[in-house]
């Protein structure tokens, strides 16, 4: 009889662990977590000055170059932050576009320069070619460094991130370009 109302026991306390994780699996499936496109609390803010001193602006440094990092650039590490982009983008030769273009030889790649895929017409107009020197600028503030971009995606504010990333991107072509 003990037995058989420990094992009730038992079983009340597995069902009620199965159901709370049940629960919490569920939540993360109605709410999926996402990345804030900006910051939730804008802190470019100009303080009232007194009129004598210059407005306290915190300046936005980025994107600080990263050409001499890229060659020792970890691509492994660039490979799992593509993680963050794969919602939107495919990167395999000849993937399909999702809400984002493939990014399949991405580097030197003309602008907005998969064919079938529907810009945005900042991006269109934005024009040039992807190098290093726009990617790095584009991975940073997306949103700021072609604005209008229909890309909503914060950015990547490290700058190993970017290297790392852009320099795994690099592998993505079947003639790689030249590092830098
Ligand atoms: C929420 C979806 C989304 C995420 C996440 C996202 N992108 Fe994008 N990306 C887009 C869209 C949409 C465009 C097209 C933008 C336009 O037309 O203005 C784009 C465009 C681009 C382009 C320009 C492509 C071209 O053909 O000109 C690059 C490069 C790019 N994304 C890289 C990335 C990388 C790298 C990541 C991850 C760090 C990422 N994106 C994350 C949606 C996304």
């Amino acid at each position: 009889m003990d037995n058989l109302n420990f094992n009730k026991i038992a079983a009340g306390v597995i069902c009620g662990g199965l159901l709370l994780m049940a629960g919490i699996k569920a939540g993360e499936l109605l709410l999926p977590h996402q990345e804030l496109e900006e910051n939730a609390y804008p802190f470019e803010v100009a303080e009232a000055g007194d009129g004598q001193s210059a407005p306290a602006v915190v300046e936005d440094t980025g994107p600080e170059p990263i050409f001499a990092m890229l060659a020792s650039a970890d691509i492994d590490a660039g490979q799992s932050l593509s993680k963050k982009c794969t919602a939107c983008h495919s990167f395999d030769a000849g993937g399909s576009n999702k809400v984002g273009p493939n990014l399949y030889n991405i580097v030197n790649r003309s602008v907005a320069g998969v064919d079938g895929f529907k810009y945005s017409s900042a991006l269109t107009d934005f024009g040039g070619e992807w190098d290093y020197e726009q990617l790095n600028g584009f991975l940073y503030k997306p949103k700021t460094w072609v604005s209008g971009t229909k890309m909503n995606y914060a950015g990547l504010k490290k700058p190993q991130d970017r290297a790392n990333i852009i320099a795994w991107l690099r592998t993505l072509a079947d003639d790689p370009a030249p590092l830098p």
